[in-house]
């Protein structure tokens, strides 16, 4: 298979030759065509110089005296000699009045159109001498009336030579312009292929396994620089993706080591004797329970990331008041709250806060920001949530008057796997998964989640959410249908 570089220069050489040839041709053609016409006008006007002169001794077609006849052939020789033409005088009938013609002179076809009142000319090849010659034929008028025919024929040579010594001048030229097309050619393809080149190799050397790697320039055409651009990106973001997968691994690995390792203690310990004391027995199973728990909310949240991003395109949407999913979700975790001193404070504004979205999501969503609440909230504190209408969205804020998130870790709190100490220590250790899934969540849904500490202490998390368009009107009928009857 023929490289880019052979290919490009090929191209570039048809594409610059091909005119060229073609130009050539129709140059030669023409000149060839417009140097006989030359020749013939040349022709023509002597035939005319010679006939104005012999006009009278050709009477009125009558025969011309023999001595008469004899001075013109002498004459129209010499003339013949001068002029490098061979010239022939006939009379009306077609018989030789002077100059060297062969016998069938009066059959040739320019000498049978001219003794029908016609110019004609041809142009004829003598295999003997292998000469072109250019053959005319006028007839002579007198008073409108036809007295004699002249024919006047010279050798092409002079056009062959012109066009001979042009048409190679034109090979030179076309040699030339071939040498300068080759070294163009040559310099184009090679600045085009050294890129596409560059990127091959680069890719060559990414499949081998090569990493941290960037194509530099220069570059010739602006779609290759920008194909290396979007090769970069992808390699970039293909190089992220990998860290990424790496440090997930990482995480889950070492999330996952501390509840086995727990287990695996406790059960030890248990089975060493500790199942003989009651109390020792109940302390160890709590423990190997909320570790269970702890293992299995982990493996929930892995698998509920990894739904996202492939539900993405999928997920069921629904119409639904705002306010609905925040009540369910309370319900759901207000459990959490017995035993404890802790005020919750749950306000909508009066108007429609209608969404559409993946309702077992966002429950999801206001669980987690309600769980996180409370957990980070002490005894004689207290959880506000609100719901509000702002534009062409809702905002859903969850406030505590807890211990708030160090400044340094605010810009990390929505990354996956980042977990502190929880304030309430009974409850399990978070997987620190909740916030990233709410944050794939909200922004489905083309909505933003941000965190903040407020001034007077405490952490306060907020979302919001494109509402639903409001639904034509059901008590106006659409236009065309008639009312129901009342
Ligand atoms: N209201 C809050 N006040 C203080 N810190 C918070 C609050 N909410 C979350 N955090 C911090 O952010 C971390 C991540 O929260 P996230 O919800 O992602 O994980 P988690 O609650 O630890 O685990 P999970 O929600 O998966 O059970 C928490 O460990 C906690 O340190
Ligand atoms: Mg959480």
């Amino acid at each position: 298979m023929r490289g880019i570089r052979t290919q490009l220069m090929l191209s570039h050489l048809m594409a610059a030759l091909g005119p060229f040839v073609i130009l050539a041709f129709c140059a030669v053609y023409f000149i060839e065509d417009s140097y006989l016409a030359g020749l013939e006008k040349e022709q023509v006007a002597q035939a005319r110089i010679i006939t104005s002169i012999y006009l009278d001794a050709l009477g009125n077609g009558r025969d011309m005296p023999e001595t008469e006849r004899l001075n013109l052939a002498r004459d129209l020789r010499r003339i013949s000699r001068v002029v490098g033409t061979s010239v022939v005088l006939l009379s009306r009938d077609g018989t030789v009045l002077a100059g060297d013609a062969p016998a069938d002179f009066a059959t040739r076809p320019e000498v049978k159109a001219a003794r029908s009142g016609k110019y004609s000319r041809t142009l004829e090849f003598d295999r003997d001498t292998k000469t072109q010659y250019l053959a005319a034929a006028l007839p002579i008028l007198k008073n409108d009336e036809l007295v004699g025919i002249i024919a006047i024929r010279g050798s092409t040579k002079r056009v062959a030579a012109e066009v001979g010594s042009l048409t190679s001048r034109l090979i030179i030229t076309a040699l030339v312009t071939i040498a300068f097309c080759v070294f163009i050619a040559f310099l184009f393809s090679r600045s085009l292929s050294k890129p596409v080149r560059a990127l091959e190799n680069a890719c060559a050397r990414i499949a081998r396994g090569e990493r941290r790697l960037t194509i530099k320039g220069p570059w010739g055409a602006a779609e290759i620089k920008s194909l290396a651009a979007s090769f970069n990106d992808m390699f970039l973001k293909l190089e992220a993706k990998m860290q990424y997968i790496g440090d997930f691994v990482q995480n889950l690995s070492h999330e996952l080591k501390s509840p086995i390792t727990s287990i695996r203690g406790a059960s030890d310990v248990l089975a060493d004797g500790a199942l003989n004391d009651p109390e020792d027995a109940k302390l160890f199973v709590d423990n190997i329970s909320r570790e269970t728990e702890r293992l299995q909310n982990l493996v929930f949240d892995i698998l509920d990331l990894g739904r996202l991003e492939n539900d993405a395109l999928v997920m069921k949407l629904e119409r639904i008041e705002f306010p609905l999913i925040v009540e369910n979700a309370y319900a759901g975790v207000k459990g959490r709250l017995l035993g404890r001193k802790v005020d919750v404070d749950i306000e909508y504004d009066e108007v429609p806060l209608e969404v559409k979205v993946n309702v077992q999501w966002f429950e999801r969503v206001v669980k987690n920001l309600l769980t996180n609440a409370i957990k980070h909230t002490p005894d004689g504190g207290s959880i506000e949530v609100k719901v509000r209408h702002e534009g062409e969205f809702l905002r859903t804020t969850v406030a505590d008057t807890g211990c708030g998130i160090p400044r340094e870790d605010l810009p990390r709190i929505f990354d996956r796997f980042y977990a502190r100490e929880q304030g309430d220590k009974s409850a399990p250790k978070g997987t620190g998964l909740g916030l990233a899934i709410a944050k794939n969540i909200v922004e489905l849904h083309r909505g933003k989640i941000k965190a903040e500490n407020r001034v007077e202490g405490g952490a306060v998390f907020s979302f919001t959410l494109p509402l639903a368009p409001p639904l034509p009107d059901a008590s106006t009928p659409p236009p065309n249908k008639p009312r129901p009857a009342a």
